[in-house]
């Protein structure tokens, strides 16, 4: 059975493989062709956590290739709120319908729901460990906007200590040859087990040493509610803000991305210049989740 729990799943090959398959589904994205490939298929929405492009990007791309989508929200509305483990509902859940999508607030939570599960279960994001589908439209995002996957100056912006999107991204970075810049605040920094996969090839820099090298602008939301301590939130809270000023110095064809929501770490009056990416960033969250769909339930 093919999960989709963390990126690692995947080798390079597989990962080119479901981008250019996406490639494939863009036009069905947009509803300029029909494609019901996915018909009489249903897919569980299980959601421990808030969602909006995650969810709804699923749903979207599960309808459009003619399947059906059964969507268990909060813990509160489920028999979880009974008492129900997470095991029983996996179980139970995994007879009613051809995959899973989950997320949810712990880490490890979508690999043990796989072992519970006799259907493909795919991550979308586990507490502040992988968000694998979220790496895919973000790679498919870098090779549509810069033509190529290697040979880039990346920087990572941002919560690189909680930031899932990071942690995946990092895991499929390593396998293409590109320079990462890791820009964060000293106590964001990005956790030593993350380094190590990096193997080198990563440089802790200051934004504006580095703003007029950098190809792929990655910019990440302060993940608040994963902080234990509040006071230590507030330490960093609004401590970076990418603003026209700084974008105003980036290269030709530098891109800005960002996996969304935004806060306030991207000044809204960057969205109108030709840097920003991360509304089309959104919308390739489709043709890649339907890529992955067919892969998993076909
Ligand atoms: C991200 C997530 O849930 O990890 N959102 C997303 O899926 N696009 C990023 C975030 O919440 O900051």
């Amino acid at each position: 059975m093919k999960h989709l729990i963390s990126i690692d799943d995947l080798s390079k090959d597989e990962i080119i493989g479901i981008l250019d398959k996406a490639e494939d589904f863009e036009d069905v994205a947009l509803g300029l062709r029909s494609c019901k490939i996915l018909e009489g298929k249903i897919l569980a929405n299980l959601f421990f956590e808030p969602s909006t492009r995650t969810r709804i990007s699923f749903e979207t791309a599960m309808k459009r290739l003619g399947g059906e989508v059964v969507n268990v929200s909060a813990q509160e509305a489920s028999s979880m709120a009974k008492g129900e483990t997470l095991a029983d509902t996996v179980r139970v859940i995994s007879n009613y319908c051809d995959a899973i999508v989950i997320r949810h607030f712990l880490e490890g939570a979508a690999r043990f729901a796989a072992e519970n599960s006799s259907v493909p279960v795919i991550n979308a994001g586990d507490g502040a460990g992988q968000h694998p589908t979220q790496t895919l439209l973000d790679l498919y995002t870098i090779r549509k906007e810069c033509r190529r996957l290697e040979g880039l100056t990346i920087a990572l912006v941002g919560d690189l200590k909680y930031s899932r999107t990071i942690h995946s991204l990092i895991k499929a970075l390593k396998l293409f040859k590109n320079k990462i810049y890791l820009v964060s605040p000293e106590i964001l920094a990005l956790p030593e087990e993350f380094l190590e996969e990096l193997d080198g090839n990563a440089e802790k820099a200051k934004l504006e040493d580095i703003i007029e090298s950098v190809d792929v602008l990655y910019v990440t939301r302060i993940q608040k509610e994963r902080f234990l301590d509040e006071e230590e939130y507030r330490r960093v809270a609004g401590s970076y803000r990418i603003t026209p000023e700084i974008v105003s110095r980036m290269k030709d064809g530098a891109i800005i991305l960002h996996p969304l929501p935004r806060v306030d770490e991207i000044d809204v009056r960057v969205d109108s210049m030709r840097q920003a990416r991360y509304f089309k960033q959104a919308f390739y969250g489709v043709p890649v989740r339907m890529a992955i769909l067919s892969e998993v339930m076909l």
